[in-house]
């Protein structure tokens, strides 16, 4: 796995060239979603098309987490059997994290298993999603409850298309990025306090570096943990909480702003249980407010409890969430008490 961070798709030809001897041909089948292929399909396809003898097929699939289903899959699945892709073809996905999930899971399974590459076009997904290698689709109403981990070859993340990103999309991808700052990295939260402005214009170089310090720890953290067996976890601060208010909000509410009431309840919790000073938490949710994220919901307590002992990462009924004792380092907390819970949400 490894990744590139430009500001151009002219760079997708010398990232590929690391991997493949580009004068061999292959096909290569760009599955993307119905709003991103108008936007990007016609560059990347260029690119591959001027950098490589690849034969170039498309897939364009519906947006939105609706589309994460076994239907999408099978039609992706259908349409790369018909394009004639065999064990040395590669999938690319074009997109956010729905498009990365389904892609990337087509090709883990396709043939048991066939080279792809993520070009992410969120910022979500250039910190989070992308990289990993977590795939899958969501079934009986569960969200990835058929998945595997199958690592993309390459990560390449082209800034300019941040741009063109919905505003509120862009907010929700940074509450990622403070959540990497929380749990490794005190310098970056210090970054991301200092240079809000240059953060919310997408200044260039001011981006490339939240998202390489975030690709950074995310691989620190995959390559010591690839199937999320132990300490993988801690990327999920904030998420405990976040994933039951996504679910309750009928994810009306972007995940990124969903994950900072989550974080804003996980710093509450390491303040009253892991002895975090209420001065860093302060300083954190300082941040995620500056942003123009949210630090909480009109959901109460017990619902978002309730719903969170639901959420797949409760085992037997068991919760498991991610505090800390000291910002840039985190805690796997197993089976927190209730009371204290409920009283930080
Ligand atoms: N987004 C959390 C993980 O990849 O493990």
């Amino acid at each position: 796995m490894s990744y590139s961070i430009k500001n151009n798709w002219d760079g997708l030809a010398s990232s590929l060239s690391k991997i493949w001897d580009l004068s061999v041909p292959k096909t290569a089948m760009v599955i993307t979603d119905e709003n991103i292929a108008p936007l990007y399909l016609a560059d990347v396809h260029t690119v591959l098309a001027n950098s490589t003898i690849w034969h170039i097929q498309h897939c364009i699939i519906p947006s939105g987490e609706t589309a994460k289903n076994f239907n999408t899959y099978t039609n992706v699945l259908q349409a790369m059997y018909n394009a004639g892709l065999d064990r040395s073809s590669v999938v690319v996905a074009l997109g956010g994290g729905i498009v990365s999930d389904v892609a990337g899971f087509a090709a883990a399974t396709f043939m048991r298993g066939i080279d792809y590459i993520n070009i992410p076009t969120t910022l979500l997904a250039m910190t989070d999603s992308a990289i990993g290698g977590k795939t899958g689709i969501d079934f009986l109403g569960e969200k990835n409850l058929i998945g595997a981990f199958h690592q993309p070859r390459l990560i390449y993340s082209n800034i300019a298309v941040l741009s063109s990103l919905p505003k509120n999309d862009y907010i929700s991808g940074l509450a990622e990025v403070i959540k990497y700052g929380i749990i490794k990295d005190v310098a970056l939260l210090e970054f991301l306090n200092e240079n809000i402005s240059k953060v919310l214009i997408c200044d260039e170089a001011t981006l490339l570096h939240i998202i390489k310090s975030s690709c950074d720890i995310k691989t620190e953290i995959v390559t010591q943990d690839e199937k999320d067996n132990d300490l993988r976890q801690i990327l999920n601060f904030g998420h405990t909480f976040g994933h039951a208010i996504e679910t309750l909000m009928d994810f009306k509410l972007p995940h990124g702003h969903c994950v900072s009431i989550g974080m804003v309840c996980a710093l509450r919790y390491s303040v009253a249980k892991l002895n975090l000073p209420q001065d860093d938490a302060d300083f954190v949710i300082d941040i995620i407010r500056k942003y123009g994220l949210p630090i909480s919901s009109n959901l109460s307590p017990q619902q978002i409890y309730q719903q969170m002992k639901r959420d797949k990462k409760a085992q037997s009924g068991k919760l498991t969430i991610i505090a800390t004792s000291k910002l840039g380092t985190a805690q796997i907390v197993k089976n927190p008490d209730e009371k204290g819970v409920i009283q930080c949400i």
